[in-house]
């Protein structure tokens, strides 16, 4: 009778925990396994039970996810959308289906904002600008700069916000021109890739390579020491996300700063699920405080990161 008791106690407990269905966008960098970490260390720590999947980087496949977790009729839906755009029809459904939606890192463009409860992320647009406001105030000695800029998927928030704010701000500066923009899709193989073409198309006349994330920093690297010049000396590279391998570039002189962007988001998301289900109002954007590093700092901030 005891244990009955007790199999019954456990699995009425079972029963009252929260389910969270987080789509998560895929695998593509550093930045977003940290993320993943964090958000399943963060559902454990919570006691919430986690239903998480992976879209690998297909809209179609995160739409599919996110209606299995309409079925699974689970308490709230998490997601990073893969573009801004294409989520009206799903987020409908989620609506009418009484489950709220947050959207965790990366902002959708709907015309209707009551389809999502609230965004937890970084502000992107004010990190593509406090990058170029580190390059108009540090890198200045030249008549002239030309920039290479290399960014995220495209119609991603990231890759729209992180244009944007850049852009704002260097076209003050006739100093800097901005040569050209490739999408990459926030892969190391991709940054290589596009960094190859760039290299092909201007050589050394470019000055600066503005890259949209750390991993597709690195691979520009790659590409330009193939090339035979010396990333970080010949030419400037500047990256946003500040992950650990950025950090060891920057100590080795071949990254010159990078804009965090902090992927752990787990906690903040857990704690917006405990209040949603307690019936508090959350605030529409919950946005992430923010460091920049330049290479001066790496070495001592290296073994501070932890992402
Ligand atoms: O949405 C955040 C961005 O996605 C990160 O900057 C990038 O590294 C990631 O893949």
């Amino acid at each position: 009778q005891a244990l009955n008791g007790q199999t019954e106690k456990r699995a009425n407990s079972k029963k009252n925990k929260i389910v969270l269905g987080f789509a998560q966008v895929g695998t593509e960098s550093s930045w977003r396994l940290a993320n993943t970490k964090s958000v399943i260390e963060a559902a454990k720590e919570a006691d919430i039970e986690l239903v998480y999947d992976n879209a690998e980087q297909s809209q179609e496949k995160q739409i599919e996810i996110i209606r299995r977790f309409i079925k699974q009729k689970v308490d709230v839906i998490a997601f990073s959308p893969k573009t801004e755009t294409g989520w009206e029809t799903v987020l409908q459904e989620a609506k009418e289906a009484g489950i709220p939606v947050i959207l965790s890192d990366r902002e959708v463009n709907v015309s209707d904002d009551t389809l999502w409860t609230a965004y937890i992320g970084s502000d992107m647009t004010d990190e593509g600008r406090r990058a170029a406001d580190w390059l108009v105030k540090n890198v200045r000695e030249k008549e002239q700069y030309r920039i290479i800029e290399l960014q995220g998927t495209e119609k991603s928030a990231p890759a729209l916000g992180r244009k944007k704010g850049f852009d704002e701000v260097i076209r003050q500066y006739s100093q800097y021109e901005l040569l050209s923009s490739y999408y990459g899709d926030y892969t190391l193989q991709s940054g290589r890739l596009i960094m190859e073409r760039a290299l092909q198309q201007y050589g050394d006349r470019i000055d600066i390579v503005y890259s949209h994330n750390d991993d597709m920093a690195l691979g520009a690297i790659q590409a330009i020491e193939d090339y035979g010049l010396a990333p970080g000396k010949d030419m400037i590279l500047i990256s946003i996300d500040a992950t650990r391998p950025a950090f060891q570039a920057m100590a080795a002189g071949k990254l010159n700063m990078a804009v965090e962007c902090n992927p752990l988001l787990g906690p903040q998301l857990m704690k917006a699920v405990r209040d949603l289900m307690d019936g508090k109002d959350l605030p529409m954007k919950i946005i992430t405080a923010e460091g920049l590093f330049p290479m001066e700092t790496a070495k001592r901030e290296l073994h501070n990161r932890d992402f």
